[in-house]
């Protein structure tokens, strides 16, 4: 049997939460379109231990085609070029664990907000439904954890996710939950799951994110139906202090100085593999105008929050001139005009619709 203890050295338990429980006493469907979404749900339950084939040994070959998706193409470089397949194949390894680590913390907190929703949302087809989606986050959490142990170790939370799920989960705002958990955070990994689920060629992690992606798409609908019911009824400024949540929450995980922390721990978990990291960023920066002149592919989704987290939050109500105002103040700081237009008329114009079904384009069957 293994240890067991009621206090370990691996827990957290100091963050204190403000959430008021609500009894519904109506228990008549409200909402019906969550109620079907939470059949739908019960539906497509799986068991991790029986629909996944765990004794496959990891592709390491294929898994070194995972691409980076930092931004910038790295695997460009003269200094990458210059490496052996195996030192590539060893930093890919890395670059997985560490992504889907952070994949993994982030479940974590998506099953605690998740349960949280089950209390404080005040109807009874929306606890019905955050209570399938808390069984959901719990095979998430199992599966990436699982994946993570055959292939390396779990690396720490990057602070700027844990920041945004405490946040979250403090909050005594149910709707502001629902906002920070269901649209940001599962919006941006909606996003994350859909790059590396297609682009991969390694078997195991294409499956687990097949059967993780359809699942967030579901949690991804169960956010715009009642968000998108619920904010007719807000006041001004509670629509903005809503709307405000929204931009700190998106702002936490892609504002550059916190992109810049990731890439930071990616490099030192690079270091030590043996790689000269100063060596590396120096070369990207000689070759940068040339490598950033080579076409990049076009998409109608720019990145995850003009692709996906702002046609949501415009889906849902939330995006008043006012705070697409801030959005592209910062966008066009990270990632220039070119890509989200010289002024406010032509970023929100070039925000796309969202797609008209979410888990066919999170199987990359729609753009
Ligand atoms: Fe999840
Ligand atoms: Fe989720």
């Amino acid at each position: 049997m293994s240890q067991f203890d009621i206090i370990s050295a691996t827990q957290e338990p100091d963050l204190s939460t403000a959430m008021k429980v609500v009894y519904q006493w109506n228990y008549g469907s409200e909402v019906e379109e969550l109620r079907s979404l939470y059949v739908k749900a019960l539906e497509s339950q799986w068991i991790a231990d029986r629909d996944l084939d765990w004794e496959r040994p990891i592709d390491y070959v294929a898994l070194a085609t995972t691409p980076l998706e930092i931004g910038f193409p790295l695997e460009q470089t003269t200094y990458w070029r210059s490496l052996s397949a195996e030192k590539v194949g060893e930093l890919k390894k890395r670059m997985v664990s560490f992504r889907l680590s952070n994949f993994l913390h982030g479940e974590q907190g998506a099953l605690m907000v998740a349960a949280q929703l089950v209390n404080a949302v005040p109807h009874t087809d929306a606890k019905f439904y955050a209570a399938t989606q808390t069984i959901d986050e719990t095979r998430h959490v199992e599966v990436f954890a699982r994946y993570i142990h055959k292939l390396d170790t779990v690396r720490p939370i990057a602070p700027n996710l844990k920041g945004l799920l405490d946040s979250t989960l403090e909050t005594g705002d149910w709707a502001k939950k629902l906002v920070g958990m269901q649209i940001v955070v599962e919006g941006l990994a909606l996003y994350s799951f859909r790059g590396m689920r297609n682009l991969t060629q390694e078997p195991l992690l294409k499956e687990i994110l097949t059967y993780v992606g359809r699942d967030e798409a579901r949690h991804h609908a169960y956010g715009v139906q009642y968000v998108e019911r619920c904010t007719p009824w807000l006041s001004a400024a509670e629509r903005e202090d809503l709307e405000d949540f929204a931009f700190d929450a998106a702002i936490a995980i892609i504002g550059g100085r916190n992109q810049a922390g990731f890439m930071a721990a990616l490099l030192q978990s690079w270091a030590e593999a043996g790689i000269d990291s100063a060596e590396l960023l120096a070369c990207a920066q000689r070759e940068r105008d040339q490598l950033i002149r080579a076409p990049r592919p076009a998409g109608r989704r720019r990145g995850p929050v003009s692709g996906f987290v702002l046609p949501t939050l415009r889906r849902c109500g939330l995006l008043s001139r006012r705070v697409a105002g801030r959005f592209h103040e910062v966008l066009q700081e990270n990632l220039g005009s070119q890509v989200v237009g010289d002024s406010l008329e032509e970023f929100m114009q070039w925000i796309p619709d969202l797609p008209e079904d979410t888990a066919a384009w999170v199987l990359g069957e729609l753009d």
